[in-house]
């Protein structure tokens, strides 16, 4: 039973009243505010239902067929189906929908392909890197030698002409493609050029993006990538967890990276959870929702241009946009922080000239069934609120009603 289920019954409040008190804030909280966080959306009930079933008190370490607990003969077919269901959506010869997170997955990708002290290029870490991109506060940076390419201060683009020089001289063993605030599609042809020259790996990290690929509305890096990493939470509208995709010649590799190199037992009811979402990124609804989600998106991006804010790349490709407030007069974390009085709830995010900026997405407010008024909408009362034409707690009840409208599903 899934815990908005269990609430609902009462269970959670007659045994445990605290906490089910906090879940009930946090639903509120939810329901009452708009999420504009690019990395989040809402799951369907069918997926929380997964998620809430039998087989999270299932043990799994290995693989269907083999595993070291016995038992497993249920949470085999439940793998064996997340897996068809992940190959037949993405067209890969083969899948791990075992990884527990986006990090997870990067980590095995790397353990699958290379050795301590090799040397990575990725999109730098103050261009929308992310943290196993080569933080040296995560294993990434401290593992291996990152190089980071960048972006144009100017237009925002990465910079294809850097990319290729750096991988001429610096050699890497991978070059990895992919970013937690990029709005534009990536060039994975271009990627894959640059790899085969330099005779590096090419690992897409197509956690963000990965939801508008299964519904038609972003390229897909299978055919180029050697592995793509993924999270199966973000646009995708999954549980929260990694995946990762690559060919029938690395599959052993990758496979074994995943367990038993860096981790114990399969969460067999996230599994389970990943397999509801793939069979509903597999529906022309599903298609319609990507399609949309970047539809909204554009149509936020204009609003915020109309409205002052300076749009980095001048708009997006995808669910995401980075934008500067500053012209607004504020900075990206005063921004944050004005906006999420109002209701408004959103990131900050490195700016390529050396700003914070802001960074919004729409896969959560399209789940609720927004659309391109909306999306003017709230351009609008965003601007306002950080110029400081409306006070946030004014602000706050109209986003209050607006959410009403459009409640989050399950509800
Ligand atoms: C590009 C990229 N890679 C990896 C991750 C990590 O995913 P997780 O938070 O599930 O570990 C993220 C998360 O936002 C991401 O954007």
């Amino acid at each position: 039973m899934s815990v908005s289920h269990a609430l609902e019954a009462d269970v959670l409040r007659r045994q445990d009243p605290e906490l089910a008190d906090v879940l009930l804030a946090e639903r509120e909280r939810q329901s009452t505010t708009l999420q504009l966080i690019a990395a989040e959306n809402f799951m369907s009930p069918a997926v929380l239902a997964a998620l809430g079933s039998p087989l999270a008190n299932k043990y799994a370490e290995g693989y269907p067929g083999n595993r070291h607990h016995g038992g497993c003969e249920v949470a085999d077919v439940a793998e064996r189906l997340a897996v068809r269901r992940a190959q037949a959506l993405f067209g890969a010869e083969h899948a791990n929908v075992q990884a527990h997170s986006g990090s997870s997955a990067v980590l095995a990708a790397y353990a699958a392909l290379l050795r301590p002290g090799d040397t990575v290029l990725a999109l730098g870490l103050p261009h929308g890197g992310h943290l196993t991109h080569g933080s040296p506060a995560n294993f990434s940076g401290r593992w291996f030698d990152f190089v980071g390419y960048g972006v144009d201060p100017e237009s925002g683009l990465i910079d294809h002409e850097q990319v290729r020089i750096l991988a001429r001289t610096r050699r890497p063993k991978a070059i990895v493609c992919g970013s937690i605030s990029y709005p534009r599609h990536i060039d994975h042809a271009f990627f894959r050029e640059v790899a085969d020259e330099a005779g590096a790996y090419l690992i897409a990290d197509a956690a963000h993006p990965m939801g508008l690929v299964a519904g038609g509305a972003a390229p897909s890096p299978v055919p180029y990538a050697d592995i793509v990493c993924a999270t199966t939470h973000k646009v995708l509208r999954g549980p929260r967890g990694g995946m990762i995709l690559c060919g029938g010649d690395l599959a052993e590799r990758v496979d074994r990276a995943v367990f038993p190199f860096t981790q114990g037992g399969a969460q067999m009811h996230t599994i389970a959870a990943k397999a509801v979402a793939f069979g509903e990124a597999a529906t022309p609804a599903f298609a319609a929702y990507a399609h949309q989600v970047v539809a909204n998106a554009r149509a936020l991006a204009a609003a915020l241009g109309v409205e002052g804010l300076a749009v980095t790349t001048g708009g997006t490709d995808t669910h995401l946009i980075t934008a500067d407030p500053a012209p607004l007069g504020v900075d990206g974390r005063t921004g944050r922080r004005l906006l999420a009085a109002a209701g408004l709830v959103l990131d900050c995010c490195a700016l390529p000239h050396d700003a914070r900026g802001l960074r919004l997405g729409t896969a959560a407010v399209t789940t609720q069934g927004m659309g391109a008024r909306e999306m003017t909408y709230i351009g609008g009362l965003l601007a306002s609120v950080l110029r400081g034409g409306t006070d946030p707690a004014r602000a706050r009840e109209d986003v209050r009603e607006l959410a009403a409208a459009f409640p989050p599903h399950p509800r």
